[in-house]
């Protein structure tokens, strides 16, 4: 049987740190408290001249490296994320030449934070169902910094720039059952206005009628985010193990999206995950939407925390509202 495989992990985030101490000059907040409301110590932000294109290029190359393959064998590249480079073209297209993988197609996917994903679930088809493909490159990559009011305390201390990127190639190997073995999505329409971010889209054209300046930046109902966030990644979580047969007791490790300590810590309590099995990096990260879960997916790898045979449970939330949940078991 045909099966898909994540064949190399990589991630780049950028140089700048910026701690929470630097945090306390800028707004009226204290490192204290966002580490007790959020478990986030610092986060990395971009230079004005990096874009979310380049940490993605640099993720993708080092999962190309890790995959051992090269842009040549690349048939398709899908990015996820909020922050493009420009309206258009798609981010995609602006890393495939950076790599420079002529021809093949290319286009990005917004589904917020919980993008990649998304995005995993449409490579996998495309390897199931199109025999002409073999590699693709999935990449999350944010530049959350360009879309984060500096001035609104409730939602700057919360988000980081940073990319990660996957290689899913299709796997022929006999007597093996390593792969993504299941992928669920969904979302609610309906709750878009609890985290969004205006003028963007058509709604809000730059420069016409009476734009408030905050209205380009991300707007958050918190608590109420909080409370979705927890009961959909439990809910789609509990599905995605339920329809494939098994309980949390058979995962070895759950990579949740990075958004916040005391979400993923009301996550691990409520389905009885003990936390040495949670894989958390937010810490020094902060959220950096889209590229968290392959972020910490890759950090997990470096440390030894994932292992050949592992059965990996993924699981994201985000705005749409939006959510999903892979389960992997490891090559
Ligand atoms: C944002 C969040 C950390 C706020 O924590 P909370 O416990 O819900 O706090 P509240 O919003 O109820 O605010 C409590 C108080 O802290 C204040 N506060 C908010 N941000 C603050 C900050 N950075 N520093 C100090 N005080 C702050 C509020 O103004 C409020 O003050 P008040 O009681 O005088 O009105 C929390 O709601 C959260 O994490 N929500 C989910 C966000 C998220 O993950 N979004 C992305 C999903 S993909």
């Amino acid at each position: 049987m045909e099966r898909v495989i994540i064949r190399g992990v990589g991630s780049c985030m950028p140089e700048c740190i910026l701690p929470n101490a630097d945090l306390e000059g800028m707004v009226d907040t204290t490192s204290e408290w966002i580490v007790m409301r959020t478990g986030i110590e610092s986060r990395r932000i971009c230079l004005d001249t990096e874009m979310a294109s380049d940490l993605g290029c640099e993720a993708a190359r080092k999962a190309l490296e890790n995959a051992n393959i090269s842009t040549c064998d690349i048939d398709l590249i899908i990015v996820a994320t909020v922050t493009p480079d420009m309206r258009f073209p798609a981010t995609a297209c602006i890393i495939q030449k950076k790599l420079g993988c002529v021809d093949i197609p290319c286009f990005d996917v917004n589904a917020v934070c919980s993008g990649f994903i998304y995005a995993l679930d449409v490579a996998r088809n495309f390897l199931l169902n199109n025999s002409k493909m073999k590699n693709i490159l999935v990449i999350g990559t944010e530049k959350m910094s360009s879309i984060v009011n500096w001035e609104d305390r409730s939602t700057c201390v919360l988000f980081g720039d940073g990319a990660g990127a996957v290689v899913l190639s299709r796997d022929m190997e006999e007597n093996s059952d390593a792969g993504i073995l299941d992928v669920l999505i969904g979302a609610d329409g309906s709750l878009g206005h609890l985290l969004h971010c205006p003028i963007y889209g058509s709604t809000g054209p730059v420069g016409v009628g009476s734009t408030e300046k905050d209205e380009y930046f991300i707007k958050m109902e918190g608590r109420e985010v909080f409370k979705e966030a927890i009961k959909r990644m439990c809910a789609v979580a509990g599905d995605v193990l339920q329809r494939n047969g098994l309980t949390i007791d058979d995962i070895n490790c759950v990579i949740p999206h990075q958004a916040n300590m005391r979400i993923t810590s009301a996550i691990a309590d409520r389905m009885g995950i003990p936390q040495e099995k949670m894989l958390i990096n937010l810490q020094h990260t902060g959220n950096t939407s889209a590229a968290s879960i392959p972020i910490a997916m890759n950090e997990a790898i470096q440390n030894g925390k994932i292992q050949s045979d592992d059965l990996v449970l993924t699981v994201a939330f985000g705005a749409g509202m939006t959510w999903g949940a892979a389960l992997i078991r490891w090559k």
